[in-house]
């Protein structure tokens, strides 16, 4: 059975809850970044969530974890990102903590899967972005919260295709 972890670092609960639900659906374990170990970077598919904060910042559990990232061994490792963010109020910066994430994780030589596109969304500029592309899932329960389990939803099934995942592989919960 394929094991699925979910590291998230979230500051008012949002990248938390869509963690447990994106957990639900892939039958994965959600583990807050402030309680990760380096053990809790290995799975078959490794899924990491930040939201943004400042300007364009990775979430403060994901600042103070970077050095755990940075010693994980995320060569050829299958991995998706995923981010919380709000394209009214920071549309300059906009989920810019998954472009951050992205970064470090290819440098790293992982194999980043769920990319999204970014039609529906409105914003001016964001790191997760390149060629109409999201590195990722990316929500915005600011302004659309309306879309966040729908987005969730497809992503997972996306992601359970990109993986390889049969229902079979995937634990049910
Ligand atoms: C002070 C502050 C700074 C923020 N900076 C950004 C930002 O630069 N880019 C962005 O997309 N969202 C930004 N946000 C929005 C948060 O990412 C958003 O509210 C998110 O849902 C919070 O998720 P969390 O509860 O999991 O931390 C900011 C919010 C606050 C209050």
């Amino acid at each position: 059975m394929a094991e699925i972890k979910i590291i998230y670092g979230s500051t008012t609960g949002n990248t938390e809850a869509a963690a447990e639900k994106i957990a639900a659906a892939l039958g994965g374990t959600a583990i807050p970044v402030a309680e990760a170990d380096g053990g809790s970077f290995q799975a078959d598919l490794l899924i990491l969530g930040s939201s943004t904060w400042g300007a364009g910042d990775l979430q403060d559990d994901w600042i103070a974890a970077e050095a755990l990232l940075d010693a994980a061994d995320l060569k050829d490792r299958t991995l998706a990102l995923f981010g919380l963010g709000d394209q009214v109020g920071f549309g300059d910066t906009f989920a810019d903590a998954v472009g951050i994430l992205w970064r470090k994780v290819r440098s790293k030589g992982a194999r980043v899967i769920g990319f999204t596109r970014t039609d529906g969304y409105e914003f001016l500029s964001s790191s997760a972005a390149e060629n109409g592309c999201f590195a990722g899932l990316i929500l915005d329960d600011n302004n659309q919260n309306d879309l966040t389990d729908s987005r969730i939803a497809s992503w997972c099934d996306q992601l359970k295709q990109e993986a390889g995942l049969t229902d079979e592989k995937v634990a049910h919960s």
